[in-house]
């Protein structure tokens, strides 16, 4: 049944927001999705259609962009926001801080800006397992210490939650819930949506997928003495789809409670080593994954799961999908689409123009896209550099 209310989703073309737009869509949500694009490509969103037969309103915007993003809200009757949009690679971030702080930072402030202006309070913030830093304790609660961060990316997830908490310290109106997500893999089990394989990445399971398919020799696991049940490294996955009901679940806990700034984990609470998710997937695909085992890398977290108990609690959410379901929808989407959406339509995007104030159309240009590359002449399609940490370790984003 058709709830009517919207939800403006930031970064809906990226790998987990075009994912969460299904079972929002599913739910009855109308859904108005920005993107700059330069992480992953608008054809994302036919597809989404196609799964759902239901449509999505796109403006290709960008959140350093305050005046489009303002405008889409005056032009919007906005009840709800699921903010994803951010630039994520670890490594990147460590070589170029000030874009990751900018795009970050900025872009929700952007963001935050908007909604106030047009009264709107209720948000999910995409946020991450990072921001624990090394644990002090397994699994992981939501009252862990935070803030211990060794990277620029986990250093934005943890200033953008203290503003959060801040802001809704300071204005009663708020209504947030961060999610830090565990470790998000898999794809749609139509294999028609999944996390763009051509783009760069630094997760573990698209690496294995590369290796499974031949186009790369060999795994590198770092690390293979640690104090976990084979010596490798230990992470909570979780299928991408669980984290869309998750986001679902927050909405329906800021319909019915108050909350001004809660956090929740999202993650299964089962830790898997990296041999675990080898075997797995070698078993679940009928492929062979060549790995060589290399000594540690500094600054590597051994072990990192969450404990999911105060979201089965309070939002009456748990994952369900299993590891097996994991690789085998992954490992659908990688051999179906070895090219992600490269050949796919653009989606049709809604013209900022048509609803930006003509004063401001002739007098102002809009900021120049921030890319990893700095701003952009002609942006990009994905991130231009390289994880300076290397993609075949367990990092999280
Ligand atoms: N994937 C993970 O492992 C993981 C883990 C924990 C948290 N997260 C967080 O979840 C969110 C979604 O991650 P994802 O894996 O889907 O990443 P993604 O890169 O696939 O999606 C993010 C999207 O945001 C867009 N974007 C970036 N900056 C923007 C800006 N200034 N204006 C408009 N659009 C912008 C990108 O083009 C991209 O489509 C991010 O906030 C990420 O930090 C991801």
């Amino acid at each position: 049944m058709a709830n009517l209310k919207t939800v403006f989703v930031t970064g809906g073309t990226g790998y987990i927001g075009s994912h969460c737009i299904i079972d929002l869509l599913n739910e009855g949500y109308e859904v108005i999705t920005i993107d700059n694009l330069t992480n992953s490509r608008s054809g994302a969103l036919r597809r989404v259609q196609e799964i759902t037969g239901k449509s999505v309103t796109f403006y290709e915007c960008d959140l350093l962009d305050g005046r489009a993003v303002h405008a889409i809200f005056a032009k919007h009757k906005i009840d709800y926001v699921i903010h994803f949009a951010a630039m994520k690679a670890v490594g990147e971030s460590m070589q170029f801080p000030l874009i990751y702080y900018k795009n970050n930072v900025i872009g929700t402030i952007n963001l935050i800006e908007a909604m106030k202006a047009n009264s709107v309070y209720q948000m999910v913030f995409s946020s991450s397992c990072t921001v624990y830093g090394d644990p002090e304790h397994l699994p992981i609660t939501e009252d862990h210490p935070t803030g211990a961060v060794t990277n620029v990316y986990g250093r934005t997830k943890y200033l953008i939650e203290e503003m959060l908490k801040d802001l809704s310290h300071a204005e009663e109106k708020w209504n947030i819930i961060a999610l830090r997500y565990f470790n998000p893999v898999g794809a749609h089990p139509s294999g028609r949506l999944g996390e763009d394989p051509t783009k760069n990445f630094t997760n573990l399971m698209p690496y294995i997928g590369q290796v499974a398919i031949g186009k790369k020799p060999s795994l590198t696991i770092f690390g293979c003495d640690y104090d976990t049940p084979d010596g490798t490294g230990v992470r909570d996955y979780i299928h991408v789809m669980d984290l869309a009901s998750g986001h679902v679940s927050a909405l329906s806990k800021l319909d019915e409670e108050h909350l001004r700034f809660k956090t929740y984990n999202l993650g299964t609470g089962q830790g898997v080593s990296v041999l675990q998710l080898v075997k797995a997937f070698e078993a679940v695909t009928d492929t062979k994954v060549a790995y060589e085992l290399k000594p540690r890398r500094e600054g590597d977290i051994v072990s990192m799961f969450a404990n999911t108990t105060l979201a089965k609690k309070e939002l009456g959410w748990t994952a369900k999908y299993s590891l097996e379901n994991m690789c085998e929808d992954f490992w659908r989407w990688q051999t179906m689409n070895p090219d992600g959406y490269a050949n796919d339509e653009p989606f049709p995007a809604t013209s900022l123009d048509e609803i930006l104030p003509l004063s401001e159309k002739t007098t102002a240009a809009s900021p120049a896209k921030v890319t990893a590359a700095g701003p952009a002449k002609a942006v990009p399609a994905f991130n231009s550099v390289n994880s300076i940490n290397g993609v075949n370790g367990v990092n999280n984003h």
